[in-house]
């Protein structure tokens, strides 16, 4: 399937069909690759991954998913790139996609990844902004199919900070037929105009009561309240002790609901490590499922 959009840099670029058909062909070349099979789908290929900030898991999943499908990857950190030095992201963008095949790039400001891929005459996908991060959204869908056989008609409780992740799994939830309930403190809601959009598709609460939004959900999400691009870290005060994942809250959703979490964590915060490290959460299988899920982006884009 071909996807409509040239670039990731939301999530919002793709419709239903397209998140089922990059999600499905996840679950498959994952069970492919458990059992040995490798298939070179992007032979000879290349990406470039910028870095404005650090990772982990973002960085070690696209080069090691890109090596997996028979393509060669290229971290470049921005503080070695002439971008440094005061070159433009617009000249960059130009010339690099000149020699890839692919862009992955993680910026501060959401604006930036959409200025590289205005210019890139190649894929530019978003492997977190401050607005967005849809590469995690793809791996929390896959991870949900996988553990509860469907999607549609699920409730997920987003708890904590209406950040980057958040705004992205809105997208993610109402284009799949799932209702998201989202609980923040006044004032730490999801962008405005991810909300509005959302509710024309789908259905979305924006709550300041964790224990409301946790009620009847299949799965809880949570992040940490400190985000890389945040100047400060007193802002988790805000947030404590109400909004914090911990087994009391657990016990409000669905006895068999699923806990995620994009990585890293703040235990203690965010999440107590009992929630984290206990038998409903899935967050080791959810990391995994960046790997795969986006192999099955890349194909879909390339
Ligand atoms: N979840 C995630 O994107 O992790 P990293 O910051 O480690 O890439
Ligand atoms: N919201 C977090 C996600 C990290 C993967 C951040 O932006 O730092």
């Amino acid at each position: 399937m071909k996807l409509k959009t040239k670039d990731l840099l939301t999530l919002n670029e793709l419709d239903r069909k397209e998140i089922e058909k990059i999600t499905d062909d996840a679950i498959k070349l994952k069970k492919d690759f458990k059992a040995g099979i490798s298939k070179p789908l992007l032979k000879n290929k290349t990406l470039a991954m910028i870095f404005q900030k650090p990772s982990t898991r973002t960085r070690v999943s696209f080069e090691v998913g890109m090596f997996q499908l028979g393509g060669y990857a290229l971290s470049l950190s921005s503080d070695e790139l002439q971008l440094a030095r005061g070159e433009t992201i617009e000249d960059t963008s130009k010339t690099l996609s000149r020699y890839v095949d692919i862009i992955m790039a993680r910026v501060y400001s959401h604006k930036e990844v959409e200025i590289l891929a205005k210019n890139s005459i190649v894929p530019v996908i978003n492997g977190l902004s401050d607005s967005f991060h849809p590469c995690q959204i793809l791996a929390d869908l896959m991870t949900i199919k996988e553990k509860k056989k469907k999607l549609a008609g699920l409730k997920l409780a987003w708890i904590g900070d209406g950040n980057n992740v958040c705004n992205s799994m809105i997208y993610g939830c109402v284009k799949t037929g799932m209702d998201i309930a989202v609980a923040t403190p006044k004032g730490y809601e999801p962008d405005s105009k991810v909300v509005r959009e959302s509710k024309r598709v789908g259905y979305v609460e924006i709550l300041h009561d964790p224990a409301k939004a946790v009620r009847d959900a299949d799965v809880v999400a949570t992040d940490t309240f400190v985000s890389i691009h945040h100047q400060t870290t007193d802002r988790a005060l805000d947030f404590l002790p109400k909004f914090q994942v911990n087994p009391s809250l657990m016990k409000k959703a669905k006895h068999n609901a699923i806990f995620l979490h994009c990585l890293p964590a703040k235990r203690g915060q965010e999440v107590t490590s009992s929630v984290i490290d206990g038998s409903q959460s899935v967050v080791w299988d959810e990391a995994e499922n960046r790997l795969h899920a986006q192999k099955s982006l890349m194909v879909a884009l390339l």
